[in-house]
């Protein structure tokens, strides 16, 4: 029965996201569809299909590797929280069990677009919005260890501050999953995590290709010019997942 409604719900995404390519030149259409969408379909489940694949593959390579402590999880963008709950999941399978989870989030949605992320309108305030209480609700009900989770909330120009790093024990980052959409969040989340980037950490970023195949929008505008920011680090491509996700490995010199 599970696995016939997780095909349904495949079948509803791939509809979904057909509708979405078609009502993208129409903006204000897309963003009452999204609405409307978002409203009546409440299922607790990933937005891209290919993103658990994508961070079981991340753990699966960084446990191979290593055999003590291998860092915390970090993921910028929750919406309802269950790729969180699959990074959880996956690591118990994969017996790590010395990690924690640090999910950042509004929790009321993607921030006002402004400048380049502004595009074609298919991103917009509010979008993706989910109470913390509702994602910590959907996490706990699904067995997570709540004793292992920091969600940390607001705007990240005003949660990811200098004073957040003494708040919490964050530890190194094994795997990074940034699936907050647009340019400037990913410039933020960056920033903010940069201290605790080591040689190795795998970076998940699930909307590379989001704003097409340039790289003078979105994600891949913000990777580059993190990269070029420090002379230390350089990236290696992985493998791309979903529609337009892409996998990094950060290397430090
Ligand atoms: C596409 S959803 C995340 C999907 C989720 N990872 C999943 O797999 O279901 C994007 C999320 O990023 C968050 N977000 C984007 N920019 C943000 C910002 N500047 N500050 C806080 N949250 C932000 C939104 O609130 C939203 O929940």
């Amino acid at each position: 029965m599970a696995e016939l409604l997780n095909e349904l719900s495949d079948v509803v995404l791939t509809i979904k996201s057909k509708i979405e390519d078609f009502l993208r030149d129409y903006p204000a259409l897309f963003k009452a569809a999204s609405k409307v969408y978002h409203t009546f379909n409440g299922s607790f489940r990933t937005l891209s299909k290919g993103t658990p694949e994508a961070i079981h593959k991340a753990f699966s390579i960084i446990k191979n590797e290593n055999q003590g402590d291998i860092g915390d999880y970090y993921e910028f963008g929750l919406f309802r929280g269950y790729a969180f709950l699959k990074a959880y999941e996956y690591t118990q399978q994969l017996n790590i069990n010395d990690i924690h989870f640090y999910g950042f989030d509004s929790f009321k949605g993607l921030p006002e677009t402004q400048g380049i992320d502004v595009a074609d309108g298919r991103f917009f305030e509010g979008q993706f919005a989910c109470s913390k209480q509702d994602v910590e609700k959907n996490l706990s009900e699904h067995g997570m260890d709540m004793s292992k989770v920091v969600l940390v909330e607001g705007y990240y120009e005003d949660s990811l501050t200098k004073e957040l790093h003494s708040q919490h024990s964050f530890r190194p980052a094994s795997v990074v999953l940034l699936d907050c959409d647009l340019y400037s969040s990913t410039v933020e989340a960056l920033a903010w995590v940069d201290q605790y980037l080591q040689d190795g950490t795998i970076l998940l970023l699930d909307d590379y290709f989001s704003f097409g195949d340039g790289d003078d929008l979105g994600q891949p505008k913000a990777l580059q010019e993190f990269i070029d920011s420090n002379d230390r680090y350089s990236i290696e491509h992985l493998w791309r997942f979903s529609h337009n996700g892409n996998a990094f490995r950060l290397r430090v010199a």
